[in-house]
């Protein structure tokens, strides 16, 4: 097509990919494209603004590596992971979704149900526990609840070269009533890393980085849909504002303080203690 116009260019790029083999890689480009190019033409794009996003993309691309992905970043930031979340959770129930971050590391060490993973943390203890379920409420014996969380100094431990390998991060299998249960130290609120090009985009949005606390989960068991989320507790001063946007009512749970020496002594912990209890529920494939 020739005489390319504000008007026209857009029908040109959509004829240009006409032969797109694939058709959902054809709607889905189809539509980005259009969407795209709705966007320049609604702000009134400049070439210096163009040029502003080109550099965000190069930097972006530049410090990401094995251990960073600030593409998943900026998504997590923007909350586009968590719309996705949301658009491809069970319409029949479920526990909800929720972000998985970067620091989840494959194949973590197995441990017992009520296993301490306190050893040298510092921190407030915590025993956990719940159940895995079917979504018409069948215990799933042999679940795997994939853990972690952070330090007390907000690092998980593959951020922090002063952590044990493992450190405050397991897979438990749950027994025959779906149950799992450890004691751990309360995960505390961090800020999602900020020295690269996500750091300068919350603060020309003039946004903070910080997550509420939360405890992150892989939740999997046989012919069950596997689940990854995060619970979350409600009284953390960041939860009604996660820079990720991860947080939903039905991940949020109390930490409840318990006094009694002789409940702190049933779960080996020193006295006071929190208690947590969550339920999670799998849909069956
Ligand atoms: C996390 O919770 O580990 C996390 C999630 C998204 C971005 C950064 C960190
Ligand atoms: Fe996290």
């Amino acid at each position: 097509m020739k005489n390319l116009t504000e008007g026209n260019i857009t029908e040109a790029v959509i004829e240009a990919i006409k032969g797109t083999k694939d058709p959902r890689a054809k709607e889905v480009m189809s539509s980005l494209i259009r969407h795209l190019h709705a966007f320049v033409k609604d702000v009134r794009l400049t070439q210096a603004e163009w040029e502003a996003a080109i550099e965000y993309l190069y930097d972006t691309g530049q410090i990401t590596g094995p251990t960073r992905n600030e593409f998943v970043l900026t998504s997590d930031t923007l909350g586009i992971s968590s719309l996705v979340d949301i658009i491809n959770s069970n319409p029949d129930g479920g526990t909800e979704a929720s972000v998985l971050g970067p620091f989840y590391i494959e194949g973590s060490k197995m441990v017992e149900i009520g296993a301490n993973l306190i050893g040298d943390s510092e921190g407030e203890p915590t025993v956990v526990s719940g159940t895995v379920r079917t979504l018409g409420g069948d215990p799933i014996e042999g679940a795997i609840i994939d853990l972690w969380q952070t330090a007390a100094n907000g690092l998980y431990e593959n951020q922090d070269p002063d952590q044990p390998e493992n450190n405050l991060r397991f897979r438990m299998r749950t027994n025959k009533d779906g149950y799992y249960q450890f004691t751990t130290i309360k995960p505390v609120s961090y800020k999602v890393p900020t020295d690269g090009p996500v750091g300068r985009m919350l603060d020309l949005q003039g946004r903070h980085a910080w997550r509420p606390s939360h405890l992150h989960y892989k939740v999997s068991a046989d012919g069950h849909r596997n689940l990854i989320t995060e619970v979350f507790d409600e009284g953390d001063e960041y939860i009604e504002e996660d820079s990720v946007f991860g947080v939903r009512q039905s991940l949020t749970v109390p930490y409840n303080l318990v006094t009694s020496e002789e409940e702190a002594e049933k779960y080996g912990v020193a006295s006071p203690f929190h208690r947590v209890e969550f339920d999670f529920e799998l849909e069956t494939l």
